[in-house]
């Protein structure tokens, strides 16, 4: 079986870890969990990207080395990981050895092929996205797009690499693999920038301009392009290990998609004979409140703040639920307030109490087994079946807040079940028929509940395993089969309390 290979983008160490950077590894960890839950085999890595003229800019600024600046930030990404559950592998930096190994390897491959060639170079340069523009770039009042920033005329020599030479054959490709850009309708805006003819890339930058980057191979007096460095960071980290490359997904923010990853990166597989990844998914962007999130008007949320205050999962569930992925969305107070109160406070903390407290009352601790089934209880075993057989096929498809509404309206039901069946009502009747449905209704209750948190569990990892610990619970094989409906609490005995979802004094 091929190993599921999937990466995040490599964030940029010239600030802290922002909470785009921070959905961007939720999101790729809650694939990588899903995937391992359903059996396959993952290897998931994230890291950071820390050369460049960015870089080299802000360690100036502060008066440091770029390595000791790099080695100061990098860390924060790696406490970032740790802090959020992500479940990488690995995480590659690239002023590593490993890494600066391979991408000398791929240029000296590409060089010797005669596929990357010295040229002089006259035009326009965008130091912030450190690329090199084409006039047909520009604002109808020829001026730039503010995304470029500050955009110098600049004459050098350096090294391309012959990109248009395979424009077709990545056209073709992106046709005839519908899934090699997700979500599809992405695959429109990469066969556009397609339709005009590409210009072959620079993959080099003057020392005397830059000098944080690896060193060309067969030049010394350059340094190789950031983006050229970067996309390497996929292939050098798992070169030496068999079976996992090519790539099964690369997880990325829509920004850079086209055409870093869309046009550039399998390019320069494909000239290198190397195989191309399968797929390419790029999710959306978050504002905060509606703005653009920007540190110096103080629009901003600190992940890791966020989840002192609020707990891991908060922040995780908050993000998978809130953000349809390849759509914008916005990070609303408001609106984290909402559903921390009434979906994880009010019905999954609930459900869990109501569980516990009833099961500590009228069980003496110990899930009893199901007695005689009633409709009540056949209806929400169908409301389970339906749940089921609806969010895996969602998840497979990156519709995770779709399946975490599906997920919570099943804890719903199970939350208006109890109501229906009221055991504190039937904990007071001595009639046998009452203490059989009593009975029913606690084993149920408890099944349904350790049905549905088995659902969240790439969501809100934490929390699931806290849930299945408090009901006795210990997970079986696999996740398809601890989610059957059945008796595997039966004779566990249950905590007396859990506070999954406290309410906290401060509001962020
Ligand atoms: O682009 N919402 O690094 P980066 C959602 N080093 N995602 C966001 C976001 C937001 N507001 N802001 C940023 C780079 N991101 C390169 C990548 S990969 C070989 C090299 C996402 O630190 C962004 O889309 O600027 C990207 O996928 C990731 O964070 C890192 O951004
Ligand atoms: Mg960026």
């Amino acid at each position: 079986m091929k190993t599921f290979y999937i990466t995040t983008a490599i964030d940029y160490v010239n600030g802290s870890p922002h909470l785009g950077h921070a959905y961007e590894k939720v999101l790729t960890d809650v694939i990588a969990r899903f995937r391992r839950m359903m059996g396959d085999e993952v290897y998931f890595l994230t890291g950071t990207d820390e050369h460049g003229q960015k870089i080299q800019q802000s360690a100036r600024a502060r008066g440091v080395a770029p390595q000791a600046f790099v080695d100061a930030i990098a860390p924060q990404f790696q406490e970032m990981c740790n802090r959020l559950e992500i479940s990488n592998d690995d995480f590659i930096r690239t002023t590593e050895e490993r890494h600066k190994r391979v991408v000398c390897e791929l240029l000296q491959q590409l060089f010797d092929k005669g596929e990357i060639y010295k040229a002089e170079y006259q035009g326009y340069y965008s130091t912030r996205q450190e690329q090199f523009l084409q006039g047909k770039g520009r604002n109808e009042d020829g001026s730039w797009p503010e995304i470029y920033g500050e955009v110098t005329e600049i004459t050098e020599s350096n090294y391309f690499f012959k990109l248009a030479s395979y424009q077709q054959w990545l056209i073709d490709h992106i046709k005839a693999n519908p899934e090699f850009i997700l979500p599809r309708y992405r695959a429109k805006q990469v066969l556009e920038f397609l339709s005009e003819p590409l210009n072959d890339l620079c993959i080099s930058r003057p020392k005397e301009r830059l000098e944080w980057g690896i060193p060309l191979p067969f030049d010394p007096d350059f340094v190789t392009y950031v983006w050229f460095d970067a996309l390497t960071n996929y292939y050098s980290a798992v070169v030496d290990k068999p079976g996992v490359w090519p790539a099964s997904f690369h997880v990325i923010g829509k920004d850079i998609l086209v055409p870093p990853h869309a046009v550039y990166w399998p390019i320069m597989l494909h000239a290198c004979g190397i195989a191309i990844p399968q797929s390419i998914l790029a999710h959306g962007w978050w504002s905060i409140n509606g703005a653009k999130m920007s540190k110096s008007t103080g629009n901003f949320v600190e992940p890791l703040e966020f989840v002192d205050t609020y707990g891991v999962d908060a922040l995780r569930y908050f993000l998978i639920r809130e953000m349809s992925v390849g759509q914008d969305s916005d990070f609303s107070l408001d609106q984290f307030w909402v559903r921390y109160n009434s979906e994880l406070a009010n019905n999954l903390g609930n459900l869990v109490n109501r569980t516990l407290n009833m099961t500590n009352r009228f069980a003496a601790s110990t899930v009893p087994g199901v007695g005689p089934v009633g409709d009540a209880e056949t209806a929400l075993k169908a409301v389970w079946e339906k749940t089921h057989a609806e969010v895996i096929p969602l998840f497979e498809e990156f519709q995770f807040n779709v399946g975490l509404e599906r997920i919570f309206a099943f804890i719903t039901a199970t939350n208006a079940y109890i109501e229906q069946r009221a055991p504190w009502k039937l904990g007071k009747s001595t009639d046998p028929a009452d203490q059989a449905i009593l009975q029913t209704s606690l084993a149920t209750m408890a099944e349904a509940l350790r049905l549905g948190s088995s659902l969240l569990q790439a969501v809100i990892p934490g929390t699931v395993q806290k849930i299945h610990g408090v009901l006795g619970y210990t997970a079986g094989s696999t996740w398809m089969d601890e989610l059957v409906w059945g008796d595997r609490l039966t004779g566990k005995s249950v905590e007396k309390t859990c506070i999954l979802f406290p309410r906290p004094d401060k509001k962020v």
